[in-house]
């Protein structure tokens, strides 16, 4: 047709189904549009956050996935109305490597979102995992920040996650010691079910008690293990993202038509 309709049918034809994952899910056409969903997700939550408390407590993640998005929310107009001056940045996990070393997050981070917007330097929490008493610090720090708002509120409002194909997400690996910590915030988390170096790692009950937990997976790499999520009984031992069950919060993943066709 040359309005171009047929072009579009056949898009949305060549959509998989919406795969059936715990928590809700946003399917999008490919990987800039997931990109854009959850920026505009990020946005009104911070927001809503800033107009209800008068802060927005964000953790961030590491890998190469929220990388772009991270870039565009420096860059894009659509993005402009993030409250930086009102954000507490945390991270949600952190290699013990120098904030200097290619693998840090937060020195990734840094580079792209801290130096070029005007969040204070002092709302900006990283998590000095190279320090033997950093998960400790880290929950006291977060104990402490925190605090300042009413009880009930004293949690994170936003946390990004992203999953590894092995299904691990922040720096809970299948098999590792941090999946058993049920009474701390923050935690080493080293040994042989550990993709080298040594992490520092948000636990699951500092996670699940945010109030928004967004997923973003993105790519045909990752399919296999969100089929293995979709369709198995595989416990949180195996698959730790299955650990990721917010006690009142809200769960959303985003995904690309890449990661959600299933592969034959
Ligand atoms: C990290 C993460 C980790 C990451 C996944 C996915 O620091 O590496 O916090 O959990 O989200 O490994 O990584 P990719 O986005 O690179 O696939």
């Amino acid at each position: 047709m040359a309005d171009g309709t047929e072009d579009t049918y056949r898009l949305l034809d060549d959509m998989p189904p919406v795969p059936r994952l715990p928590g809700h899910v946003v399917l999008s056409e490919d990987a800039d549009a997931a990109l854009d969903a959850v920026g505009l997700d990020l946005v009104s939550h911070a927001k809503a956050c800033v107009r209800a408390f008068g802060d927005f407590h964000l953790a961030l993640s590491g890998g190469s996935t929220p990388m772009p998005l991270y870039e565009r929310l420096m860059i894009d107009p659509a993005y402009r109305d993030l409250p930086w001056r009102r954000t507490h940045l945390w991270i949600v996990d952190e290699r013990c490597v120098p904030f200097g070393h290619e693998k840090s997050n937060f020195g990734q981070i840094r580079e792209v979102l801290c130096d070029h917007s005007d969040i204070p330097p002092s709302q900006v929490h990283p998590i000095h995992a190279y320090d033997d008493d950093a998960d400790t610090r880290y929950e006291a720090e977060l104990r402490e920040v925190l605090g300042w708002r009413e009880k009930g509120h004293d949690r994170l409002d936003f946390v990004l996650l992203g999953m590894g194909d092995d299904g691990h997400t922040a720096s809970l690996f299948p098999h590792s010691p941090a999946l058993a910590v049920d009474d701390r915030f923050a935690c080493f988390n080293r040994g042989p079910a550990v993709t080298p170096p040594d992490r520092v790692t948000m636990t699951y009950p500092l996670i699940n008690s945010a109030r928004f937990i967004g997923a973003l997976v993105i790519g045909a790499k990752k399919a296999h293990m969100l089929h293995r999520i979709a369709t198995g009984a595989e416990p949180t031992s195996e698959i730790p993202i299955k650990g990721i069950t917010p006690i009142g919060g809200e769960f959303r993943w985003y995904l690309d038509a890449a990661a959600a066709r299933w592969p034959q």
